[in-house]
């Protein structure tokens, strides 16, 4: 069998791991927030292209994307100047229970699919703290997840990612290329609209500079 990112040491997945009550109060928590940092498209450096996923962070730091300066975590939401909503108290707590890293994670990452969204193969490389793992956390429609290996052309695997789902990338998967390659319309009743909320949580500044 060909080895992918799934395989390699780090890699998890939890099933169902949040019940449905528990996926509708995350889903709660989530648009509250959403209100005071709004959903925005972002924008590929240099080209400008509007990437097909919204975003939007809560927590200290947010990631975002523009033309002009690229790929940054920044401190406040780009379009309102705001800081960015404290992150929900249930995934800190997954973070605790999870992610076996001593230090809290910085930013929770929003995208928001749409049954046509999907992203791209990439690696998550703009965090300084790359020892520390990547957990995410799928709400709404499935997604048909795809991850691979350090190399873009190693081979890949496709992972399907259902509501209350939460995987992990951590150790060496941390370093591995994945992207989202559609949705699966109608797969879940949670969001009003449809569609699919993924929620990343990542620590970026290593944990002994001062910013901690
Ligand atoms: C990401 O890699 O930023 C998102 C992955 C996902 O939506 O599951
Ligand atoms: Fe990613």
């Amino acid at each position: 069998m060909t080895r992918t990112g799934a395989d390699l040491d780090g890699f998890r997945l939890w099933p169902g791991l949040l019940g449905r009550a528990e996926q509708e109060a995350l889903r709660d928590a989530v648009f509250v927030r959403l209100k005071q940092a709004p959903l925005y498209i972002p924008r590929m450096p240099k080209s400008g292209q509007p990437m097909r996923v919204r975003m939007s962070n809560f927590g200290a730091l947010g990631w975002v994307t523009d033309k002009e300066q690229g790929y940054r975590y920044q401190a406040t939401h780009p379009e309102t100047g705001k800081p960015w909503p404290d992150m929900p108290e249930r995934v800190l707590d997954l973070w605790n229970e999870l992610s076996g890293y001593d230090a809290p994670p910085e930013a929770c990452l929003v995208n928001y699919y749409e049954s046509d969204a999907r992203m791209s193969l990439h690696i998550d490389s703009d965090e300084q703290a790359w020892d520390a793992p990547v957990l995410s956390i799928s709400l709404g429609d499935t997604a048909l997840f795809r991850i691979g290996g350090p190399v873009r052309s190693d081979p890949t695997r496709s992972v399907r990612l259902a509501s209350g789902d939460v995987c992990m990338l951590g150790g060496p998967s941390r370093r591995a290329y994945h992207g989202v390659d559609r949705i699966l319309p109608g797969t879940s009743r949670l969001l009003p609209k449809g569609g699919r909320i993924n929620l990343t949580l990542r620590r970026v500044t290593a944990p002994s500079s001062p910013s901690t």
